[in-house]
């Protein structure tokens, strides 16, 4: 499935590499403080898709489970993979590792009961010092390497502790990935003249398709790319400002802390609600197109 169009490239370079950085430490405080934003997101990305292969069958396949594996999913968030994932690992075991008290605890409640065995563990995923060298057959780290402070001792630490033969999937995804709907928030964001600061919306650039292979080559042998791509069809605008509403800082809902008026973000998400509206109207749907996938490492 290829949704890529020149259309879209040129979306792309409208954006440059600067907007996408945010202070990690901030992510983490506001954005992961509980599992709201993770639960919407996660909602919206399942519900709107047009790829009737799920991120979690493109994950399945890059695990390559026989059912007994021990696996470390840092940066697990709220379980949400790790619920669909569980079944197959049925004689195995899981630990989630996460920075985050507040995701963890759903994750915890999420997978209360399940016979597979569960650890859950709060820590930062450059510091794995908690368990033993080769100690696990699988480790994911999911849409979160871009948080982590210090990426080069995560890899290493990853490295450390997969045991041989085992395999290490990072999964993330381009910068441009969205770029529908990073180009209606910007494009508000300048007609409002609004503050440099505001123009980060996430740190994905840190670690993503485009370079994520240089970096992970320093600890790795073999390393594959694998991509999976999808695209959200909004039909209506409502739902589509919900989940534009759980991006980082790029949102209505979450001020980040600063000083502007709660008016500037109602008018930011009136004004992206209407460019929505507009192409609903021309178009039946807006789409968010998703470039991502996984490296799979040795
Ligand atoms: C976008 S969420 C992804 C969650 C989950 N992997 C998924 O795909 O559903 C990013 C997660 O990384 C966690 N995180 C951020 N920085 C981290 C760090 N340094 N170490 C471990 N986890 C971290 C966040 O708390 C959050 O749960």
């Amino acid at each position: 499935m290829d949704f890529r169009t020149p259309e879209l490239d040129r979306l792309a370079t409208t954006m440059p590499e600067s907007y996408f950085q945010l202070n990690t430490a901030d992510a983490r405080e506001r954005y992961f403080a509980d599992t709201r934003m993770l639960d919407g997101k996660q909602l919206a990305h399942n519900r709107f898709r047009t790829n009737p292969r799920t991120l979690v069958d493109h994950l399945v396949e890059q695990m390559a489970l026989a059912g007994h594996e021990r696996w470390l999913d840092v940066g697990c968030g709220n379980a949400f993979i790790a619920e669909q994932i569980r079944p197959h690992l049925a004689e195995g075991s899981i630990t989630g590792l996460d920075i985050a008290p507040g995701v963890l605890e759903a994750a915890r409640t999420r997978m209360a009961g399940v016979a597979t065995l569960c650890t859950w563990v709060e820590g930062s995923a450059d510091d794995l010092s908690m368990f033993a060298q080769e100690s696990f057959d699988r480790v994911t780290a999911i849409y979160m390497m871009h948080y982590v402070p210090d990426i080069d001792t995560c890899l290493r630490e990853v490295a450390r502790v997969l045991a041989p033969g085992g395999r290490f999937i990072l999964t993330t995804d381009r910068p441009d990935s969205m770029v529908e709907m990073f180009d209606a928030h910007y494009t508000a964001m300048r007609e409002m003249n609004a503050p440099e600061h505001l123009f980060k919306a996430t740190p994905k650039a840190r670690i993503s398709l485009l370079n994520g292979h240089e970096t992970l080559a320093a600890h790795f042998s073999a390393i594959e790319l694998r991509t999976w791509q999808d695209q959200l069809r909004f039909a209506s605008v409502g739902p589509f400002l919900d989940f534009y509403a759980a991006h980082n800082y790029c949102c209505a809902a979450s001020a980040p802390g600063d000083d502007l008026e709660t008016g500037f973000f109602t008018e930011l998400r009136e004004r992206v609600g209407e460019h929505v509206q507009a192409v609903i109207d021309e178009r039946g749907f807006f789409a968010v197109t998703k470039f991502t996938g996984s490296f799979v490492c040795q």
